[in-house]
């Protein structure tokens, strides 16, 4: 561990499958508007809906319904909730969902009171949060983005194809998150494997950056072997509760800052795969899963002794008689059978990208420098031209 950091992480998590009875304890702590804020209605199918509903009423809050937040939230959407939290003097924003609900709750906490254009101060001037938040409670229905507990909030404006995520500091943080791991069994299994990938994502982009002999890369190693298991099982049985559990697990640590600390991070599968995102509206695991083999293929041989410390750790890759390069790329194959067997889109062609949009996507990409190789536009190019098929 050569890195210097700081690690706080105030959200509190309630973990099983009893933990939305903890939501009576958390509301106790807040102010009577709660808004609801939900996506396109799983949670009213699945019943999650009418459970919380009834749970808010018997605390007696007021609610403020925001639905209709749909996969990558927009720029308009945002406007239109901050107008609702402002209007109804909202004291909690409770959000009920998957990433895309949460992020967008997080948008709304910081834009309700914010004087000027929140896409323009927190996305295109990446500008810090200098006015009241609302606090922000979690229900995670969907395993994938981490979002339950960091400050990751993305947003999209269709108009100029930008799908633009700021991650807000610590005071952005939900303040609580709910994860029970059988609101997850309803998920579509395209969407569960897609938020699957996102997790092993989310891991190989802190994982494969930095030199050193870091304890971040045995915990990673660790949580990527247990997701390989259990994302297995439950794609044979999505009702599987440990699987589903250690799945939602999982995807909490990927991504709520603690694997990365010490360590550079790449990050440039998740800055292609989101500029492709802004062009198609793709699926966001999807667009990941369809670029990451031709990337890490790119960029192994300026990273191989990580690549090969994969194969081997995460893969069990025999390393007897091979040379590093076959190890490392084995370790790659390894991977892409594992992503093939979920049934993982995996090429770009097949989110309904053509070259003409390259341009575009290359424009929208703002490629990192901490990976491996730092990616030139021309390197974006190329990794397009690979991932088509
Ligand atoms: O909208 P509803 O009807 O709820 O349906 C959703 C949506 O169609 C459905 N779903 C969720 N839970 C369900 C369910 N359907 C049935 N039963 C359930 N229990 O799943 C669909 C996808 O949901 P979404 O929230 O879009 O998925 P995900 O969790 O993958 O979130 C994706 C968004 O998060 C951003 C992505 O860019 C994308 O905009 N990310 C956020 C990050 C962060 N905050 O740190 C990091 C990630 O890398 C990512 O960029
Ligand atoms: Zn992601």
């Amino acid at each position: 561990m050569l890195g210097n950091f700081c690690y706080s992480n105030p959200t509190k998590i309630y973990f099983g499958d009893n933990s939305l009875n903890y939501l009576n304890d958390e509301l106790k702590n807040y102010g009577k508007v709660v808004m609801l804020i939900y996506g396109g209605g799983s949670i009213k199918k699945n019943g999650i809906y009418d459970k919380v509903i009834e749970i808010l009423n018997k605390n007696n809050k007021t609610i403020v319904e925001d639905a209709g937040v749909m996969p990558n939230p927009t720029k308009e959407k945002l406007y239109e909730g901050a107008k609702i939290a402002k209007e109804n003097k909202v004291d909690l924003i409770l959000a009920v969902g998957g990433g895309s609900v949460i992020d967008y709750a997080k948008a709304v906490s910081v834009s309700a009171f914010c004087n000027s254009d929140p896409w323009e101060k927190y996305y295109l001037k990446m500008e810090d949060v200098d006015n009241k938040i609302i606090p922000v409670g979690c229900i995670l229905t969907m395993a994938g983005t981490g979002s339950e507990m960091n400050g990751g909030a993305v947003i999209t404006d269709p108009a100029s194809h930008l799908k633009i995520g700021h991650v807000f500091k610590d005071n952005v943080f939900p303040k609580f998150s709910i994860l029970n791991p059988t609101f997850t069994f309803t998920v579509p299994k395209y969407q569960m494997i897609a938020g699957i990938y996102d997790i092993m994502n989310h891991i190989t982009e802190q994982y494969f950056s930095g030199q050193d002999d870091s304890t971040s890369d045995y915990i990673m190693e660790g949580l990527m072997r247990s997701l390989i298991r259990s994302s297995l099982i439950a794609n044979e049985n999505p009702l599987d509760y440990e699987a589903r559990s250690n799945i939602m697990w999982i995807a909490t640590w990927a991504l709520n800052t603690f694997v990365g600390k010490g360590k550079p991070q790449d990050w440039n599968v998740h800055m292609i795969g989101q500029s492709i995102g802004g062009v198609t509206n793709a699926t966001h695991g999807m667009t990941l899963s369809a670029i990451s083999l031709a990337y890490y293929h790119y960029i192994m041989p300026y990273g191989l002794p990580q690549f090969v410390k994969f194969a081997k750790n995460v893969w069990n890759v025999d390393t007897t008689t091979k040379s590093d390069l076959e190890v490392a790329s084995e370790g790659l194959n390894k991977m892409e059978k594992w992503m093939t067997q979920l049934g993982l889109v995996m090429n770009i062609h097949d989110l309904g990208v053509e070259e003409s949009m390259f341009d575009s996507i290359v424009d929208g990409t703002f490629a990192s420098d901490s990976g491996y190789k730092k990616l030139t536009r021309e390197d974006v190019y190329n990794i397009l031209k690979l991932s088509m098929k």
